[in-house]
């Protein structure tokens, strides 16, 4: 029987922080008599393997809805099984207390690393204590895991920068130039932001903000709705069919007499959500062209609609690299190694410093997406 067989049979309590709790108390049922008796048979060592030569490594990611985190999952799968390990990979869809059960589940089955790109950063919590009880290392991936000192380490790309290339990328396709008072030309923005309970949201927003706020100051940019805070601007769970509502909403309000101009989006999904609301709302026409969007991820669907002029940008980062580090960081950690890391004080989650690895990302637009070819990440024959 499956966890998530388990986690649906039950009457399904009504709000999302009951819903977490009746979760952590089922697995909690569940799970400490098996723990117990994993450890047993493991021996008690620290980082012994229960099944093998390099044991099973608990691969818990979000969502299967973006195929991103389905690349993350084949590559860490595979490149884990080349370094040795077997794997337990997991899809959480997008379902805190499916995730909360899957990692339960990984610790009763004496998993010897858990990879976790969290659903709801701030939920893990009690489960890592257990993982930590039980003496397996956590590895949080591409999201940190928030308030809890049982994050070893934590695999990512440089969150402020993908934030700082997407603004970057408005402010040249617009023509700003350096932020300048007496400019006459006003143009129209409108902010997106990721997730609330994703801690890579107020990365990516920071580091947007950083290149937005002086041309807000010098009133080249204008954002008319006036939702300029992250708090206004928020997508939960990324997903596109809400972005889409809101930009209905935007487009409605603010844009009924004036065109908006570029649209700051973090992600992908939620840039094909914004871009479906400016078709309904016309745009896309020789007398409406788009506004500038960007995006993150270069996601297929994504690549594409640049190429047909109508996404204008999005971030590349290679899930195949982060995937690779993350595997050399687990096997050192498995090893009783110091996996390498790049940064030691830029994430903090509330409870420490985590040691971090983080890559760089690469902007992308209509002149570059031959890269995605270079680096094997499409073939020509996708892009066409
Ligand atoms: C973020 C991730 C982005 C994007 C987004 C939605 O955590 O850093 O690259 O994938 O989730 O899935």
């Amino acid at each position: 029987m499956t966890t998530r067989t388990r986690v649906r049979r039950l009457p399904r309590p009504r709000t999302r922080g009951a819903r977490i709790a009746a979760a952590t108390a089922l697995a909690t049922l569940l799970a400490v008599p098996l723990t117990a008796c994993g450890q047993e048979a493991r021996g008690g060592s620290r980082y012994q393997a229960d099944d093998g030569k390099g044991g099973t490594i608990g691969l818990a990611m979000p969502t299967k809805s973006s195929e991103r985190w389905i690349a993350d999952g084949r590559n860490m799968a595979e490149q884990f099984r080349k370094a040795g390990y077997k794997t337990d990979l997991q899809y959480g869809d997008d379902k805190v207390e499916n995730q909360i059960a899957q990692l339960e589940n990984m610790i009763t089955k004496g998993r010897r690393l858990l990879v976790v790109a969290a659903i709801d950063g701030s939920a893990l919590t009690e489960v890592l204590q257990r993982a930590h009880d039980a003496k397996i290392p956590v590895i949080s991936y591409d999201r940190l895991i928030m308030g809890t000192q049982n994050v070893d380490y934590y695999a990512s790309f440089d969150n402020e920068r993908v934030g700082e290339l997407q603004a970057r990328y408005i402010v040249d396709r617009l023509e700003l130039g350096e932020p300048d008072k007496e400019a006459d030309e006003k143009h129209t923005l409108e902010l997106f932001a990721g997730s609330p309970d994703d801690n890579n949201t107020t990365y990516f927003w920071k580091g947007a903000m950083k290149v937005l706020q002086p041309y807000f100051d010098s009133g080249q940019l204008v954002v008319r709705s006036g939702q300029t805070k992250m708090s206004q601007a928020t997508t939960l769970r990324w997903d596109g069919g809400t972005a889409q509502k809101r930009m209905d909403d935007l487009i409605s309000k603010s844009y009924a007499e004036q065109r908006v101009d570029a649209v700051l989006s973090p992600y992908d999904g939620i840039s094909i959500g914004v871009i479906s609301a400016l078709k309904s709302a016309g745009y896309g026409t020789k007398s409406l062209p788009l506004p500038v969007v960007t995006g993150q991820d270069a996601e297929l669907a994504s690549v594409k609609s640049i190429l047909r002029g109508e996404q204008t940008q999005t971030v590349f980062k290679d899930t195949r690299k982060l995937a690779a580090q993350t595997v050399r960081m687990g096997d050192a950690v498995l090893n009783g190694k110091k996996p390498q890391v790049n940064n030691t004080t830029d994430y903090n989650n509330g409870k420490k410093n985590v040691p971090s690895y983080l890559l760089d990302p690469v902007s992308i637009d209509k002149a570059n997406t031959q890269l995605l070819v270079e680096e094997g990440y499409f073939t020509a024959g996708q892009l066409k």
